[in-house]
């Protein structure tokens, strides 16, 4: 039975989750890559890919700026979808859920552990709206750094992290002549209910 099977036989998704995830950081070159599905005010899906943070409580984090897409789009509909597809072992994990804001304490942390030309990049970022030239931009990128090589960058309170509350995980094995093996996970009167799904 592949490590992949075994780890299912868990009744919590979490730890399922947390096992993949450990083998996926010893064989994927980018295990931490996912892409966050939303809809806009008009139902309208969109998806780009995010790179996941942590796992804390039960819950999925990622830093991303408020003022973008993602974030407009989720103050509409604050219900979204994570996929990871972790390549090397042909396995997929989906997740759904419900986001909530981080708390400005950790936001600010995880800012202030980024390298300063990170840092430097959220601060002049008006992500997902339109720039005038990628020259203005660098131009503008260098200026501030400049401006703070003495000194901490501020915390743009614009920046932060998200969580995602699982409320649903669906596990994905590949299999031989497209027979693949699923596991749907979803909490019925507080317990986490796994039934196999057609492939
Ligand atoms: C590999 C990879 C990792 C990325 N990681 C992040 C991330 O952690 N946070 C983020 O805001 N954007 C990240 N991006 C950029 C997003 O895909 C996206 O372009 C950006 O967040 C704007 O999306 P939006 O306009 O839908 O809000 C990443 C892109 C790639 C290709």
């Amino acid at each position: 039975m592949s490590d992949h099977l075994e780890f299912l036989k868990s009744d919590d998704p979490f730890k399922i989750f947390e096992n993949w995830f450990l083998k996926a950081k010893k064989e994927e070159q980018n295990p931490t890559a996912f892409t966050l599905s939303t809809v806009d005010e008009n139902n309208f899906p969109d998806a780009r890919t995010l790179l996941l943070k942590d796992v804390e409580d039960e819950k999925f984090l990622f830093f991303t700026s408020y003022l973008s897409k993602k974030f407009n789009d989720l103050s509409y509909n604050s219900l979204a979808a994570m996929t990871f597809y972790w390549h090397v072992s042909g396995v997929q994990v989906r997740v759904r859920g419900n986001i909530i804001k981080a708390s400005e304490e950790v936001s600010k942390a995880y800012f202030e552990s980024r390298a300063k030309e990170s840092q430097v990049a959220s601060l002049i970022s008006r992500q997902s709206e339109v720039i005038e030239s990628r020259e203005a931009l660098v131009s503008k990128f260098n200026e501030t750094l400049d401006k703070y090589k003495n000194d901490d960058v501020p915390y743009p309170s614009f920046w932060g992290g998200l969580y995602l509350e699982p409320q649903e995980f669906t596990f994905f094995i590949y299999g031989e002549h497209r027979l693949n093996d699923r596991f749907n996970f979803q909490k019925e009167n507080g317990i986490w209910i796994c039934k196999r799904l057609q492939p």
